[in-house]
């Protein structure tokens, strides 16, 4: 029946707008409202964490006891609420003991200790919630390697409940793969006979990860160049063998966006509204972006802003290596993120030394929306990018963005082109200081010697148009390929 409605759990760690570190939280905010809107039923299942106020939430009845093994059984609390201008319900495991913490996945130490024994706790609460709400999915969708055990959970200590149930697990970054000592197969109850290469083992150790991409009937990543990516040694993390083993069922779906909360026409966080046809609010933008970090208040410079997460990932030890030499030229840079220390302490330093640099440390939605709206240009220069998001803001608000030509940044940045005159932002293929540090003086030029080219590439990247609904779309038929997996697989 290819047009029947499905029944969709979704388990997520991070939910916008109840907690959020990073991207997924965005798209575990974003994407089932939009399959609710092609008519499916789907409801999200996520952590309570301690900074979720539970007083605006529902809480159900009975507690849900969750069996945990070896451990026994351990009862939580589940509230629920809908989804922000939706009717999708979104239910919240409240455990105390593991989730009423400071961060959501670690301390000032790394990662908790007891991560292994969090999340399969997560991702069985959430099947067992299931259970309890007589929610029957036809497809259950985890995401990450904190919910990459419920596919095999699904298939062995769970099977009774879900023997019609296929599974899809989304990548959003391999590099994190829920790696643990492997005495939690007495906790996941999944049999030791699973405990194989081909399975949840990697070096005597269980990799969850691993795990959800052997037993899923479909894997997805954020984009389609990322997919074939993870496929290579180079961005494989140890795992390009085993993708390669199981790329018969993966695919790559790129994200939407959430233009009710990223376009400059309505944006409540930005100085001025603007859009295509008019956009003198961008100066008044630029200008109150300026006066907020204290930088010269001049239209003629060109600012450039960087906002993500102080790691590796991101690019951030080739932005150390050329920053000095960037700020030798007419041109302000801000930037806005946590993360390692070294890099926190080091941009830190530079904004103390130079007048055209500005750093905020520490997480700020709204800040991150003014330098979407007052920059010029924004800095993505990502070692690898699943898909990454705010170089997609940035073409909304007119921002356009310098990258690395990697995995989702590839697929929604295309380069200018000196002869046509044509594209939405500046790429670079190496990933090398020198790379990084000539693009950005060659779109610099372009900037300051090529305005009308600039402006015309403005409107390009402001055109661009990236729909939840025709990702949602591209996720239904994966279901359906799941589906239909599992029963040929039967
Ligand atoms: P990733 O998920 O790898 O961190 P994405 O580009 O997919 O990268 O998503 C990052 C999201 O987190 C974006 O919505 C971005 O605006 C937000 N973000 C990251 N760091 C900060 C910060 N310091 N303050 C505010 N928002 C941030
Ligand atoms: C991950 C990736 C990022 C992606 C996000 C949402 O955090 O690092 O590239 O945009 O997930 O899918």
């Amino acid at each position: 029946m290819p047009n029947k409605k499905l029944n969709i759990l979704f388990a997520a760690a991070e939910v916008v707008p109840f907690a959020k570190t990073g991207g997924l939280a965005d798209v575990a905010g974003a994407l089932p409202k939009a399959i609710r809107k092609l008519g499916h039923n789907i409801i999200v299942v996520m952590p309570r964490y301690y900074e979720i106020d539970t007083t605006q939430l529902e809480k159900l009845p009975a507690p849900l006891g969750v069996p945990m093994g070896v451990m026994g059984e351990f009862w939580a609390a589940v509230y629920s609420t809908t989804l922000p201008q939706s009717d999708v319900k979104i239910y919240f495991i409240d455990y105390e003991h593991y989730f009423g913490r400071r961060n959501l996945y670690e301390d000032d130490n790394g990662g908790y200790h007891d991560n292994d024994n969090r999340f399969v706790f997560f991702s069985k609460a959430a099947l067992q919630l299931c259970k309890m709400l007589h929610f029957t999915p036809d497809i259950i969708h985890a995401n990450d390697w904190h919910t990459a055990a419920m596919p095999l959970l699904s298939t062995t200590r769970f099977v009774h409940d879900f023997a019609n149930a296929a599974s899809v697990l989304t990548i959003h970054n391999l590099q994190h793969q829920g790696t643990f000592y492997k005495g939690i197969i007495d906790v996941l109850e999944v049999g030791w006979e699973h405990f194989n290469p081909h399975e949840l083992e990697s070096m005597d150790s269980v990799n969850l990860l691993k795990g959800g991409i052997a037993t899923a009937n479909a894997i997805t990543t954020v984009s389609k160049k990322y997919a074939q990516e993870i496929q290579t040694s180079e961005f494989g993390f140890g795992l390009d063998h085993h993708i390669r083993a199981h790329n018969g069922k993966l695919f790559g779906i790129l994200n939407g966006v959430d233009y009710d909360e990223w376009s400059p026409t309505t944006d409540t966080y930005i100085a001025q509204n603007y859009d295509i046809n008019n956009m003198s609010g961008k100066k008044v933008c630029k200008k109150d972006l300026q006066k907020h970090f204290a930088l010269p208040q001049r239209d003629d410079v060109v600012l450039i802003g960087f906002v993500g997460r102080l790691v590796e990932q991101k690019g951030i030890g080739l932005i150390a290596g050329v920053i000095n030499g960037l700020l030798g030229h007419d041109i302000q840079v801000v930037m806005l993120g946590t993360g390692e220390q070294w890099a926190e302490d080091f941009f830190n330093e530079v904004a103390y030394n130079r007048e055209n640099f500005a750093l905020h440390v520490g997480y700020s939605n709204t800040l991150a929306h003014k330098i979407e709206a007052g920059c010029d240009m924004f800095l993505m220069p990502s070692l690898f990018e699943p898909c990454g998001l705010n170089q997609i803001y940035s073409l909304a608000y007119g921002t356009l963005p310098i990258v690395r030509a990697t995995g989702g940044l590839d697929d929604t940045i295309v380069n200018f082109d000196t002869q046509h005159k044509h594209g939405n932002g500046f790429k670079f293929y190496d990933a090398t200081q020198e790379a990084l540090y000539y693009t950005v003086l060659w779109a610099l030029n372009i900037y300051y010697k090529e305005k009308e080219a600039f402006k015309e590439m403005q409107k390009v990247a402001m055109q661009e148009h990236f729909s939840w609904e025709d990702s949602a779309k591209a996720y239904i038929d994966v279901y359906r390929f799941a589906l239909n997996n599992k029963r040929n697989a039967l």
